[in-house]
């Protein structure tokens, strides 16, 4: 059993980009929009700021209070889609349930949606035309070809349905050409289903829900869950150590997908300022 390093492969893609900024007439940058004050969400927020100080981008963090309206949320949107300056735009979620989350991202411009959350960016990667992809399951997909594994005819089942990583991640393997089953809590047998997999992408947020015997011999698993117990440790949605039994390829938590995920959206990040360049 090998461990997908996340944290370490992380760290690589952030030094090459350090390296191409330096050689840019001007720092790609990036808003992160964070409305009110969930802890969680903070803590993604600042990591965000801290990564794009560390590959020298400029980074414009804003925090909006709970009960700003929606014309204000939008206003500020479009100051930053017209701030030529900003490359990236990032509206943490979720939001506060009287904002329209949808309206909000269907705002962003386009060419700074490094999110790739809005429905022109998700229709081109439906296409297999992407422009910009979602961060986590394009982290993913980096994180896979490090194993130097050939995804074309591999049966992979992602087992989540989200807008944020299910959906997008099922299209991205599908693109490389692999044979994809998108699973969701309706889903019958879920353990058949996986019992059956070359790769295993778990993105549902339930503590060690996927066991360890349900992972075939040689299976790549990929855990994007990040659940804390009661005991106050981290883990994702695979149970680890047993899966660990039989995979060829696993991710940890922490230190595997999450790592990945801001790493990518600098990448983004540069992709948007390149594009508009
Ligand atoms: N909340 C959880 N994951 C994400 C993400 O990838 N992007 C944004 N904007 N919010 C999130």
């Amino acid at each position: 059993m090998n461990i997908i390093d996340g944290k370490k492969i992380a760290q690589t893609l952030r030094n090459k980009l350090a390296k191409k900024v330096e050689k840019l007439d001007r720092a790609p940058g990036l808003a992160v929009i964070l409305v009110g004050d969930d802890p969680a969400s903070a803590v993604y927020v600042r990591n965000k700021d801290n990564a794009c100080r560390e590959v020298g981008f400029y980074s414009e963090k804003i925090n909006k209070p709970s009960d700003i309206t929606q014309k204000q949320l939008l206003a500020e949107i479009q100051r930053l889609n017209n701030d030529d300056k900003i490359d990236g735009i990032l509206v943490q979620l979720p939001l506060p349930d009287h904002l329209d989350a949808n309206l909000v991202i269907e705002t962003i411009a386009v060419q700074k949606d490094v999110d790739g959350f809005h429905s022109e960016n998700v229709g081109k990667l439906m296409q297999n035309k992407p422009y910009l992809h979602p961060c986590t399951p394009k982290g993913v997909m980096t994180l896979l070809a490090t194993t130097g594994i050939d995804l074309a005819g591999k049966d992979c089942v992602v087992v989540g349905a989200s807008n944020i990583v299910g959906r997008p991640m099922a299209m991205e393997l599908l693109n490389a050409r692999a044979t994809v089953t998108i699973c969701n809590s309706k889903t019958t047998d879920l353990s058949a289903k996986l019992k059956r997999a070359d790769v295993v992408v778990a993105a549902v947020g339930i503590a060690q829900m996927i066991q360890g015997d349900w992972i075939k011999k040689g299976a790549v698993v990929i855990d994007v869950g990040i659940n804390r117990l009661d005991n106050g440790k981290l883990v994702g949605d695979v149970d680890f150590d047993a899966a660990a039994q039989n995979a060829s390829w696993i991710t940890p938590v922490p230190g595997g997908v999450g790592p990945m995920t801001i790493a990518t959206l600098l990448e983004n990040t540069l992709t948007a300022y390149q594009n508009r360049k």
